[in-house]
């Protein structure tokens, strides 16, 4: 493995034992962490840096929280998970405090990202033979090409990356991918009577940060709303003051049917996914037809509330649209003088993208990465030529500053 040769010994060991007994699923930069606090991770050595990935998203709220912690540590001593065979004393207050925060008639509480994602598209699919009518089997979901909401069989069904879907056949019928930002092609894919939904990221985060035009996404809405059409959001990724909203959609003034949480719903805890929509969406589940043994446990309870919680308290999205600002207008300065390095520089709040120019399999993303790692900066290239820089939404406007001056230093002198 070429990255174990420049660390140092501790990180050495421990990467070579993952490596050794682990799955080699993943490709990380070699970076051994073992503590984080608000914007900081440090490694096995005691190095500290500024994480500008969040765990994708997951830590908007910055690591171990002290508000988050001490939710967590409290109830973690009470009640963790009794499963949904009985009531606990906290998911009502839960589901009540998730619905008023988001403006739903009700939640499906589940884990992980692609749970959420597997639960709005059963939903489509029910309200579509119990309530649109479609006839039996025949529903159809939509997606985009470009498209990434995890790794089941149905999530890789929709994928148009090979490195997700290749030699992972038969895949899930009932599925069309369309280009994505493309109004036309939706409207045409939308002329079969048959179609129960269309889900979308606002932004394609693993895409590579691929914010559509303006206009994409009240347009799609729309054409959804006309064709009786769910419109699902999957904003695991771009929600929960990411993108310098509550929401993404709510930059463009529409409510998506069904909206589709993780990640920093437990600002990086523990897996806490939701899905929100209406009782008429909502209520064609019947008990014993869906369901997750952790989903909806007293654990991640507190723990949402309390993330969310902190997200108002903190005033994270509006420190996400202020900040981004300024991390854009610094990054399209970097560009100006590295056009050779640089192709462009996009994002919406604090999930921002510089595109650099070379192929999608060079090394040059990855060496800058590991460059800035040595620098005490993290962050990670997606689909090789891609930097995304995502720090948590706690960063203040010095510490972005001294991140942009780490950042250009390495670029500006950064030799193909
Ligand atoms: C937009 C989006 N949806 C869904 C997922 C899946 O989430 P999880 O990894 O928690 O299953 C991800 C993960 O990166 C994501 O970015």
């Amino acid at each position: 493995m070429e990255v174990l040769t420049t660390a140092p010994a501790l990180s050495s060991e421990l990467m070579e034992l993952e490596d050794r007994y682990n799955a080699h699923n993943y490709h990380p930069l070699p970076v051994v962490l073992e503590r984080g606090l608000g914007v900081h991770v440090w490694d096995v050595e005691g190095k500290r840096y500024y994480d500008f990935l969040s765990a994708y998203s997951a830590v908007n709220q910055g690591h171990c929280h002290p508000r988050i912690i001490n939710a967590l540590t409290e109830q973690a001593q009470k009640l963790t998970l009794t499963s949904r065979a009985f009531y606990n004393n906290l998911l009502g207050e839960y589901a009540r405090f998730i619905t008023n925060y988001f403006g739903y008639d009700r939640v499906l509480p589940m884990n992980t990202g692609v749970e959420g994602g597997e639960t709005a598209l059963k939903l489509a699919r029910k309200w579509a033979y119990e309530v649109k009518g479609v006839p039996a089997n025949q529903a159809k979901i939509i997606f985009v090409e470009g498209n990434f909401w995890g790794r089941t069989l149905a999530a890789i069904s929709s994928s148009t990356d090979p490195s997700s879907f290749k030699n992972y056949g038969p895949y899930m019928p009932g599925f069309e991918i369309i280009p994505y930002n493309d109004i036309p092609a939706l409207e045409k894919a939308l002329q079969d009577p048959n179609v129960a939904g269309f889900m979308v990221e606002p932004i394609q985060g693993e895409a590579g940060v691929f914010v559509p035009d303006e206009t994409y996404l009240p347009a799609a809405y729309q054409l959804c709303r006309d064709k009786r059409v769910l419109f699902i959001a999957d904003e695991v990724q771009t929600g929960i003051a990411r993108t310098g909203k509550l929401l993404c959609c709510d930059h463009f003034g529409f409510k998506p049917d069904i909206l589709i949480l993780g990640k920093a719903l437990s600002g990086g805890v523990l897996p806490v996914s939701a899905v929100l929509t209406s009782d008429e969406v909502m209520l064609t589940i019947k008990p014993g037809e869906h369901g997750s043994t952790f989903g909806g446990n007293p654990l991640a309870c507190a723990v949402a509330m309390e993330a969310l919680k902190v997200v108002t308290d903190e005033k994270l999205a509006e420190n996400a649209e202020k900040l981004g600002q300024m991390f854009r207008a610094r990054m399209t300065d970097l560009q100006q003088k590295r056009p050779d390095l640089i192709t462009l520089v996009r994002g919406k709040g604090l999930l921002n993208a510089v595109v650099i120019n070379d192929t999608e399999d060079s090394h040059t993303a990855w060496d800058i990465c590991l460059k800035m790692a040595e620098k005490g900066l993290l962050a990670k290239p997606t689909h090789g030529n891609i930097i995304r820089f995502a720090p948590p939404l706690v960063i203040d406007a010095f510490q972005l500053e001294v991140c942009c001056d780490t950042i250009e230093s390495v670029f500006l002198s950064y030799q193909k």
